[in-house]
């Protein structure tokens, strides 16, 4: 596939400037998130941590486009998010984003290539290069010999290399996965990590991932925290970063900006 041939230059900048999202529960009011700002460099890949119900997927769904902030502004590329219609967000969505989650999210009865292929449905790309591309994608992610093979007939680790290949497909500048490796063994989900970290190395994509795992740590260039809806920043942002490693069992020495 051309286009994740190398380094991509129009990678996005994203910034998010003091971010709100509330919901209405019945007669409360739920702070998902409170007035969270922050940026992430092109060609970074960064962690979203804290606990559950932190606002993590929150942010998350803001950044990719799924959802809109309460208050505040998401600019990606440039590209103020509030500024687009639904139909253009939608459409921004496709050509930028890559989506990954949890459960893989595959489609049973397809095979993995035509799994892959089906975000370019919304191309006018013919049937023939939607195969190659999804081949291609299927091989950056080491599964050229599965190509044909169903969801269930493959292991969780090799569904989520699918699901990885389904969101580079449309070469998106931005990966943004959802506890891509919360399914999976240790094994299965350091080499997803591994493969994530490729994706930025070798093809210059921002990746955005929320994460409980704190092998995570290891695989990022940095990780943000957020604890009932507010972004951890100076002293305590190390204290959390330090927690974490704690909790790898890697001591506190071989982690930070090690091993990147
Ligand atoms: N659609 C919604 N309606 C009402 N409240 C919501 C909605 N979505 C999320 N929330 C609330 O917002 C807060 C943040 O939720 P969010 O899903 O972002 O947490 P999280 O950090 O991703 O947690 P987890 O690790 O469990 O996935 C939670 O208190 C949650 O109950
Ligand atoms: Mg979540």
């Amino acid at each position: 596939m051309e286009p994740l041939a190398g380094p991509s230059e129009r990678a996005p900048l994203i910034e998010i400037r003091a971010v709100s999202r509330r919901y209405v529960r019945g007669v409360d009011e739920v702070h998902a998130l409170e007035r969270v700002s922050l940026a992430i460099p092109a060609g970074r890949f960064v962690a979203f941590m804290g606990p559950s119900g932190s606002g993590k997927s929150t942010l998350m769904n803001l950044v990719s486009g799924i959802d809109r902030p309460s208050e505040g502004e998401v600019i990606v590329a440039g590209q103020s998010l509030g500024e687009l219609t639904e139909d253009e967000l939608a459409d921004w969505r496709a050509r930028h984003v890559g989506l990954i989650f949890q459960f893989f999210n595959l489609i049973p009865v397809l095979t993995a290539i035509e799994n892959v292929a089906l975000p370019l449905l919304l191309t006018d790309m013919p049937k023939a290069e939607r195969l190659r591309r999804a081949e291609t994608a299927l091989r950056v992610v080491g599964l050229e010999d599965r190509l044909h093979h169903l969801p269930r007939t493959l292991s969780g680790g090799e569904q989520q290399r699918v699901a990885i290949a389904r969101a580079i497909v449309t070469d998106p500048d931005l990966i943004v996965a959802d506890e891509p490796t919360g399914d999976l063994d240790a094994r299965n989900a350091e080499a997803i990590l591994e493969l994530l970290r490729s994706l930025k190395n070798d093809f210059g994509k921002t990746i955005i991932m929320v994460t409980h795992d704190p092998r995570a740590l290891r695989f990022v260039d940095e990780a943000f925290h957020l604890d009932k809806g507010i972004l951890l920043e100076g002293e305590e942002a190390r204290r959390a970063d330090q927690a974490v490693q704690l909790a790898a069992g890697g001591g506190l020495i071989n982690v930070a900006g090690g091993g990147r």
